[in-house]
């Protein structure tokens, strides 16, 4: 039997979406941005359990505001969740949230709690496409703007050629043998884990992302946030 956990890096500041608590712990629509992104991926088929990785300070914190809103124990259909203290930087949380794995697992998803209205459907597309066999997949959208690369002094060098180009989110899945061997030779700060595994020389694929697992970055991406809940909200399809 396959077993897939989904670890979830929450230990970030959030410092670009201006002052206030920890990104993750940012309320929308009322519910953490956190609770949002673990409800979908416990939610979904293919995930056995959820690691959440927190700030250090916070881990019994966060453990009480899953329980309070009923996200950390399983139910029918829906995977426990725990959580485990993260690190400096988001590669040395997931490598902790990976650490704390237990035994059986063998496929690993990692998704942003910044991006907290990633579909269910995304979360278990991905689980699938790793099960079927490719050893790291990735979901990914093309790119609307023009890309241009510049130098020091901000003069164009080059611009991209945009037909090739595909902006990556998460969840990114991994066979688990294959995310820890990426973990344990990275030497550089990768941001993000599909980054790592092509360092070690393994094949990453690309499947089609989702608009609505965008990240929450900027105080902008707040406000569609909430729009796109307050539109999910009306159409009746929320995570209970
Ligand atoms: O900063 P960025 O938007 O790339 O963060 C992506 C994710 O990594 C966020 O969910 C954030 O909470 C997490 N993170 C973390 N530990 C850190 C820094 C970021 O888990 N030290």
């Amino acid at each position: 039997v396959t077993r897939t956990a989904a670890i979830v890096p929450a230990a970030g500041r959030g410092d670009r979406l201006g002052p206030g608590a920890p990104k993750a712990l940012r309320d929308l629509g009322g519910v953490p941005m956190l609770v949002h992104a673990v409800r979908a991926l416990a939610t979904a088929r293919g995930v056995d359990l959820v690691v959440v990785a927190a700030p250090a300070d916070s881990v019994s914190e966060v453990q009480a505001l899953l329980s309070e809103h009923g996200a950390d124990e399983p139910s029918v259909g829906r995977a426990a969740a725990v959580v485990v203290a993260g690190g400096a930087t988001r590669q040395a949380s997931v490598a902790a949230a990976l650490g704390s794995l237990p035994e059986d697992v063998d496929v690993v998803l990692v998704h942003d709690a910044a991006r907290p209205l990633v579909p269910v459907e995304l979360v278990d597309a991905i689980a699938a496409a790793v099960r079927a066999g490719s050893p790291a997949v990735v979901p990914g959208l093309p790119v609307n703007d023009t890309i241009k690369r510049v130098g020091l002094d901000q003069e164009v060098e080059e611009t991209l050629d945009r037909s090739v180009l595909r902006a990556i989110q998460t969840p990114q899945g991994f066979r688990r043998e294959v995310l820890a061997a990426a973990h344990a030779a990275a030497t550089d700060e990768a941001t993000d884990d599909a980054g790592l595994v092509e360092a070690i020389g393994v094949a990453v694929l690309v499947i089609p992302g989702a608009a609505e697992a965008f990240k929450v970055t900027r105080p902008l991406d707040l406000v569609l946030a909430e729009a796109v809940l307050a539109r999910r909200r009306a159409a009746g399809v929320v995570l209970l």
